[in-house]
């Protein structure tokens, strides 16, 4: 039989992942975190490997093992995965945002364990930096970068919202109430909007094939803009 080696159609292409929750402490023994598995950044993230990219994952706390090829750099909160994802962006070509980021996290961390007191409490929270939103702010115009929005209703709407909103070439969006989508799950239904207007919905597919169709989407933006 012949070599079934994939083509590496994305050699020498520089791509940064994100993927999986962050995690935003209260104190020693508490935090806030968001549904996610990090197993579809995971997935994009191996499949660009195996087609020939340089991948940096930068990845919140999961029980994934990180893909072989690819460079994982572990964070914990929103603030860590901001640093992290800004030292690198200038040398990359393509960013996809799939990590689920935290919006808020506690004003003030506590050194020691908050003890129960008598009646209700209220937590200070503040907003968390837009990692993608600064990202899109600083968009090179030959760079390509995608989001991901997680919906559970307006999906069209909130998608295409986001899209202009953090100057994006892709986002693409899944309603996570579907069966077979979104948390946990090995499959997903996604649906894809690109900034020239084009939208393409996917069936039910495994998280690995989306991966693929997404490069593919991925790899004709990054001709446009090289044009
Ligand atoms: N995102 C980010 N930094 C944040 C929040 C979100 O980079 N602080 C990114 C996510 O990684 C994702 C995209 O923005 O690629 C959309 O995230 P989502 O939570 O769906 O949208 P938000 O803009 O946070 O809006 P909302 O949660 O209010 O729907
Ligand atoms: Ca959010």
């Amino acid at each position: 039989f012949y070599d079934q080696k994939p083509p590496q159609a994305l050699k020498g292409t520089n791509v940064l992942v994100t993927a999986g929750p962050t995690v935003e402490r209260v104190d020693p023994v508490r935090f806030f975190t968001n549904r996610s598995t990090g197993k579809m950044g995971y997935a994009i993230a191996e499949e660009a490997a195996k087609q020939g990219a340089n991948v940096t994952l930068i990845s919140g706390p999961t029980q994934l093992t990180p893909p072989v090829n690819v460079k994982t750099v572990q964070v914990e909160s929103a603030q860590q995965m901001f640093e992290a994802v800004m030292k690198h962006y200038t040398d990359m070509d393509v960013v996809i945002k799939s990590a689920a980021v935290a919006d808020y996290r506690p004003k003030h961390v506590h050194q020691q364990k908050m003890k129960k007191q008598p009646g209700e409490a209220v937590l200070e929270l503040e907003r968390t930096t837009d990692i993608l939103k600064t990202l899109g702010d600083y968009k090179d115009y030959n760079q390509v970068l995608v989001g991901f929005a997680a919906e559970t209703e307006q999906v069209d709407l909130y998608a295409q919202k986001k899209l202009e909103s953090k100057n994006l070439d892709m986002i693409v969006a899944n309603n996570v109430t579907s069966e077979g989508a979104g948390f946990g799950t090995d499959t997903n239904i996604v649906k894809f909007y690109k900034r020239n207007g084009e939208q393409r919905q996917l069936p039910l597919m495994s998280k690995s094939s989306v991966a693929k169709v997404l490069l593919e989407e991925v790899k004709q933006l990054l001709e446009s803009v090289r044009q």
